[in-house]
């Protein structure tokens, strides 16, 4: 899971420099406010990883960097989905080591990513109906 969040934070953070250039100011704060908690997941990971004795040693995945607005959208939304199947195959995995402590903290970190991927389904969904340019009025 490091290595997809580590990928995401990149990635996520490079979509917030394309919107914000194009001017989608709006879009823009509320990207930023949707990844709020995503440096803290990956400390939290790393720590767990630590305290069950593990070693920090992944790869970070290629991101894949949108440069318009619907790519920014749809990579991002694919990412969201990888990370909700890894997450619930975690679950899995813990489950089977009989870990609660993790299972907690990585419930509540697929709380926070179902949230991050329904708002991304929205703004998808958004943009369809609206077309981009009524899209992009609602948020610069
Ligand atoms: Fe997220």
């Amino acid at each position: 899971m490091l290595a997809i969040y580590w990928k995401a934070l990149i990635q996520h953070k490079s979509h917030i420099a394309v919107i914000q250039s194009e001017g989608v100011s709006l879009l823009a704060s509320e990207m930023t406010a949707k990844i709020a908690d995503e440096p803290q997941t990956i400390e939290h990971l790393q720590n767990r990883l630590l305290d069950l004795g593990g070693v920090i040693n992944f790869t970070i995945a290629q991101p894949h960097i949108g440069t318009n607005l619907r790519e920014v959208l749809q990579n991002d939304y694919e990412l969201q989905k990888n990370a909700r199947t890894g997450l619930n195959k975690l679950i899995k995995e813990v489950d089977e080591l009989g870990d609660a402590t993790t299972r907690n903290l990585i419930e509540e970190i697929l709380a926070d990513e179902e949230e991050h991927l329904s708002w991304l389904e929205q703004e998808l969904n958004l943009l369809e109906k609206l077309g981009e340019p009524l899209y992009l009025s609602k948020r610069m």
